[in-house]
């Protein structure tokens, strides 16, 4: 980042100047929600007439929004649920206003961008009519699948439950060359909610210790859409941006070919059966399309595990907890891909070069213990024995260091543990080393599990934070500062 850039950061951001509120213009929502055919979210208009700067708005606000088909009391950024796709380039500078049109305060956290943390700040308050711009460069390397969401602790619960969550792709040269940028793209934002009298359910205290999951399983904000692609194959882009549930996703009579997981392109694709999106997670994944026909996007029992916190709430197994009891009937669809009569292109044989991180070299190695406890009165998650406190450091390391964490999960249910700047590479899962090279930012630890990590501590120094992606447990608690010096 240039010096005037930071400067600019610095006095717009960072001291949060509050403009008065001109009402930043809300966007007629022009995409059909809840229709049969599949709505992708609405693109954010970017002016690009400053060479290398892309510049947008958004704002946040109460909305009366389409959703599944209806319309219902939301919170959303620009009026749509999702939020609308900031679609922006690796290399140019992204120039956001962002309004505050609520009566709460909020603001924006950039998951899975390596940017600046006293930009990407989750510190920082954007108060009720207020206006702060975000200004950043794209990094190089960057290319992928992202989202922005707030991320005011207490609050984020509530805010994402209710709509605050778009897309980001970030396109890079990887794409633009190769056989990649020739295959049609679809991103689907997988959401869930539950609507009360046109609004958003409210939270009860059992949400609050395993996750809010909603009734309305929604794919761009409708439901069971039907995705008609033209050729035969297709790269579709998943970002779990629920509160708690997760997607163990698989597709009718075809393999998915992995190529891109949190932090971008892999190196290879990989076939696989299923693939489980933990909340906050995002991949790619190409599909052929050998035979004419219609094929569900199925959503497959996946236990998260029981509450677990003292071990004497296993009385409440099937009440909730998992996404789908393990024997539970039949895997609900998420969406029908109706499949033409095309011949499906050959899948890219190499897609990312990723480098080997050795964890020989590591600075530091340190142990994460994820566990149950009581915070005052409440039941809540802790991460190494202490709960969230705005005030306290508790990870620290050398700006340039590598690191390798051990994370080790106490509790009875599945952790999404996500870092914010650094990306990471997972290096094994109870043992088991890891079968491929990949740039990760979430990485689920299941219920009695253990999963090394290894964080490069690169380019920005500053304060940031690590937490659980089940965001009721990050704002009651399960939350660590981590400071780069
Ligand atoms: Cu997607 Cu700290 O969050
Ligand atoms: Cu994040
Ligand atoms: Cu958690």
């Amino acid at each position: 980042m240039t010096d005037l850039t930071r400067r600019d950061v610095l006095t717009l951001a960072g001291l949060a100047i509050g403009a008065a509120c001109a009402g930043a213009p809300r966007r007629a929502n022009a995409a059909m929600r809840g229709a049969a055919a599949f709505p992708s979210p609405p693109l954010l208009p970017l002016d690009r007439s400053i060479p290398g700067v892309a510049i947008a708005e958004l704002s946040a606000a109460w909305t009366t929004t389409p959703i599944a088909g209806r319309t219902a009391r939301l919170r959303t950024y620009n009026g749509t649920f999702p939020g609308p796709l900031l679609r922006v380039r690796e290399g140019e500078v992204l120039r956001l206003r962002f309004t505050n049109h609520m009566a709460e305060p909020t603001n924006l956290h950039f998951h899975g961008l390596h940017i600046d943390p006293s930009v990407d700040n989750p510190f920082l308050s954007v108060d009720p009519g207020q206006t702060c711009t975000y200004e950043f460069p794209v990094p190089a390397g960057s290319a992928g699948t992202h989202w922005y969401h707030p991320h005011i602790h207490g609050s984020v619960a509530e805010q994402l439950f209710a709509g605050l969550a778009g897309p980001i792709v970030v396109e890079g040269p990887l794409e633009a060359s190769s056989r990649l940028g020739r295959i049609e793209d679809y991103l689907l934002v997988l959401k869930d909610i539950t609507l009360v009298n046109g609004a958003p359910a409210a939270h009860t205290a059992m949400d609050w210790m395993i996750g809010k999951e909603g009734t309305l399983v929604l794919v761009n904000g409708a439901a069971q859409p039907v995705l008609a692609p033209r050729g035969g194959t297709v790269r579709l882009r998943f970002l779990n941006a629920s509160n708690a549930r997760y997607y163990r996703l698989s597709l009718e009579g075809h393999p998915l070919y992995l190529i891109a997981t949190d932090g971008g392109l892999i190196r290879s694709p990989q076939a696989i059966d299923e693939l489980l999106l933990a909340p906050g997670e995002r991949a790619e994944v190409l599909v052929q399309l050998t035979r004419e026909g219609s094929f569900r996007l199925l959503n497959l029992p996946y236990n998260r595990g029981m509450i677990g916190i003292m071990g004497r709430m296993g009385a409440m197994r099937g009440m909730g907890g998992m996404t789908f009891s393990r024997t539970g009937g039949a895997a609900p669809t998420l969406l029908t891909l109706r499949a033409p009569a095309a011949r499906p292109l050959r899948l890219p044989s190499a897609l990312a070069l990723i480098e080997r991180l050795n964890p020989e070299r590591a600075a530091v190695t340190r142990a994460v213990v994820l566990s149950g406890g009581m915070k005052m009165k409440s039941a809540g998650f802790l991460i190494n024995g202490r709960s969230y406190d705005h005030e306290r450091i508790d990870l620290v390391g050398g700006l340039g260091d590598l690191q390798v964490w051990e994370i080790r999960n106490r509790t009875g249910m599945d952790h999404p543990m996500h870092l914010h700047t650094y990306p990471f590479q997972v290096l094994s899962r109870n043992g088991v080393p890891e079968p491929f090279l990949a740039w990760r930012d979430v990485i689920n630890i299941a219920a009695g599990g253990v999963v090394r990590i290894a964080i490069p501590l690169r380019d920005f120094a500053g304060k940031t934070v690590f937490h659980c992606h089940i965001v009721e447990h990050e704002d009651r608690g399960m939350m660590s500062i981590v400071e780069v010096t």
